[in-house]
């Protein structure tokens, strides 16, 4: 299996595992890890309603549980017809592990629907670098 297929079917298999009893929009996420292993993770909503996570979020977590630390490219799966794009907290999140060019794959059920640049959705950002670490 093509390297993005198989990250779009494990973006695609993490999004049904979502808890959303709230907002019922089931995100998922897969990370491709610079050493080549996948990621994974879905948002996990909570009745205190700002403690809920985000798929990246989740995924993130993951990849630094694993072991890893620099994501290679990453898939974000929604649902319904709009782009679901990281949101603004995510984007900074993603930055903390991946370089300007690392591409952010926005997709739906029925495959990739656009890819970015991370340096697209988050421009002039702050990173780790600012701090010189
Ligand atoms: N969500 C994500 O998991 N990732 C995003 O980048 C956008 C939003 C989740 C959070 C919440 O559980 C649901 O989607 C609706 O906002």
């Amino acid at each position: 299996m093509a390297s993005l297929d198989e990250l779009f079917t494990a973006a695609r298999s993490i999004q049904a595992k979502a808890y959303a009893p709230y907002s019922r929009f089931k995100v998922g996420a897969a990370i491709r890890a610079v050493d080549g292993r996948i990621f994974t993770g879905c948002n996990v909503e909570n009745a205190a309603y700002p403690v809920g996570t985000c798929a990246e979020a989740g995924a993130i977590a993951a990849m630094i549980a694993g072991g890893a630390d620099r994501i290679a490219a990453i898939v974000v799966m929604g649902e319904g017809s709009a782009l679901v794009t990281p949101c603004g907290g995510c984007r900074q999140r993603i930055r903390e592990f991946a370089a300007l060019e690392t591409p952010v794959h926005v997709a739906g059920p029925e495959g990739i629907r656009r890819t970015f640049a991370l340096d697209e959705l988050l421009p002039f950002s702050f990173g780790p670098d600012n701090l010189g670490t």
